[in-house]
């Protein structure tokens, strides 16, 4: 294990997206001088790509601290942090829909499963990043946002959100021992969020206002208290989350699929995930790096507008969705997501609510679930194939974000008060109701 171990500490630095100047890791600040965000940037020219993609193969399914996490196995990509520095619960090694070593979904028209079907593709897999330790695609961010708040011997660390970042974070501060405050729109986020939030022990502050209200309050006080920031802005968060990237390229063998599609909030996850990508495709790791589509619901849709319009004049929005994790009218991260869709010829698109719940209901059918801001990865795959973007034979890897637990509200609204295939229903507790039951079909 020498190798693995000379190969963990490669030094980077933060590059302001605004003033094009770096700064050191510490002490840690929001943004550059020009107010821009801060991207961690190493020198890939300096590591052999074939050595890294070797020394991540050995760790596939160590037990060894932290290489067991999939985001620390790609420590050298992720940061320079100590092994005591490092807080993971651990995250990552979820699940590919339907990858290899899984059965197909019942119902299969296509080659691929249930979920291609509805959409009309022949090539589709999920990967379900619901199934890391909060439930949600934020761990992955959040192991490396709060291991450089340890880095930097932060007390307390805050963040806004939507629900799911603050449960990452809770749990997260717990596991350091660090104070955790989350701002979140009052009313705004589904109650397993905040029960979720509230067991993991962090305060929770209610706002009179929405997600972006609050993210410009946690900028402010971050600004101005020994407070630590982990929302996206922080630029570890963005690394760990590129390892969903890595991850998708380890199980396919590094090879990368023609097309990753993804929800769009505040846009971290598209800036991080295409970061990743092209770190590869740079390292010769893979030879492609896949066309991006980043899926907004309508009512939230600042940056599928902008697109449409050739990336000319942005508008930020009064957001309303019934995807309440991506109830975000004003992305702070539109600027890197847009970079990344250029980059890669992506295309960003809206749904519709009403989409969002149907291919949600496909989803939880196939008995994967998911919650509801995460089907709009489905919903706009099929989009894209009605428009005739997405070939059908196009290999594509769509990213499922959070868990169908997350949200029990919008489940219910759709299997238990809607059109569930079967409603539960009520029944005496007799042998001869059950027999009923049964017989009716
Ligand atoms: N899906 C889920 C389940 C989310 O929770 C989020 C964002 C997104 C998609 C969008 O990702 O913001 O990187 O474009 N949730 C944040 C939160 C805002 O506070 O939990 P993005």
């Amino acid at each position: 294990m020498t190798a693995t171990v000379n190969a963990v500490r490669v030094p980077a630095t933060l590059r302001g997206d605004g003033d094009g100047q770096d700064y050191p890791l510490l002490p840690p600040r929001n943004t550059d001088s020009a107010g821009g965000l801060l991207s961690v940037r190493r020198d890939l020219s300096a590591l052999d790509g074939q050595t890294l993609k070797a020394t991540w193969d050995a760790r596939l399914g160590s037990r060894e601290f932290p290489y067991r996490s999939g985001v620390w196995r790609y420590r050298e990509l992720i940061a320079p942090f100590a092994d005591d520095e490092i807080v993971s619960i651990p995250e990552g090694n979820t699940n590919l829909y339907c990858g290899e070593g899984m059965n197909r979904c019942p119902g299969c028209r296509v080659t691929g499963c249930a979920l291609a079907a509805y959409a009309g593709v022949e090539r589709l897999a999920m990967k379900h990043e619901g199934e890391n330790p909060t439930a949600s695609f934020k761990d992955r961010g959040m192991t490396g946002a709060i291991s450089h708040a340890r880095h930097a011997g932060a007390k307390v660390a805050a963040c806004a959100s939507t629900g799911n970042t603050s449960a990452s974070l809770a749990a997260y501060a717990a596991r350091a021992g660090m104070r955790a405050l989350v701002f979140v729109p009052d009313g705004k986020i589904t109650s397993g969020k905040l029960g979720q939030t509230v067991a993991y022990g962090a305060q929770v502050v209610q706002i009179r206002g929405d997600f972006d209200a609050a993210l410009g309050l946690v900028q402010e006080v971050t600004e101005s208290l020994p407070v630590f920031l982990a929302n996206n802005i922080n630029p570890f968060r963005i690394e760990g989350q590129k390892a969903i990237a890595f991850e998708i390229c380890q199980q396919r063998g590094w090879v990368a699929p023609e097309w990753l599609v993804l929800p769009g909030g505040n846009l971290g996850n598209t800036s991080a995930i295409g970061k990743g990508f092209l770190e590869l495709y740079e390292l010769g790791i893979i030879d492609r790096v896949p066309r991006f589509a980043t899926v907004q619901a309508a009512g939230a849709s600042p940056f599928a507008r902008w697109f449409e319009n050739g990336f000319d004049t942005y508008e930020p929005q009064q957001a309303e969705t019934l995807a309440s994790a991506i109830r975000i009218g004003n992305p702070v991260s539109r600027h890197r997501a847009r970079k990344i869709i250029q980059r890669t010829d992506g295309v960003v698109i809206a749904v519709t609510d009403e989409a969002i719940l149907d291919a949600k209901r496909v989803i939880d059918g196939a008995g994967i679930g998911c919650e509801p801001a995460s089907a709009t990865t489905l919903a706009g795959i099929r989009e894209l194939r009605a428009r005739g973007v997405i070939a059908p034979g196009a290999d594509i890897v769509g990213i499922l974000t959070g868990h169908v637990l997350k949200d029990a509200e919008a489940t219910a609204r759709i299997h238990i008060e809607g059109s569930a295939a079967r409603p539960p229903i009520v029944i005496e507790p007799t042998l001869a109701a059950v027999q009923r039951l049964l017989s009716a079909g």
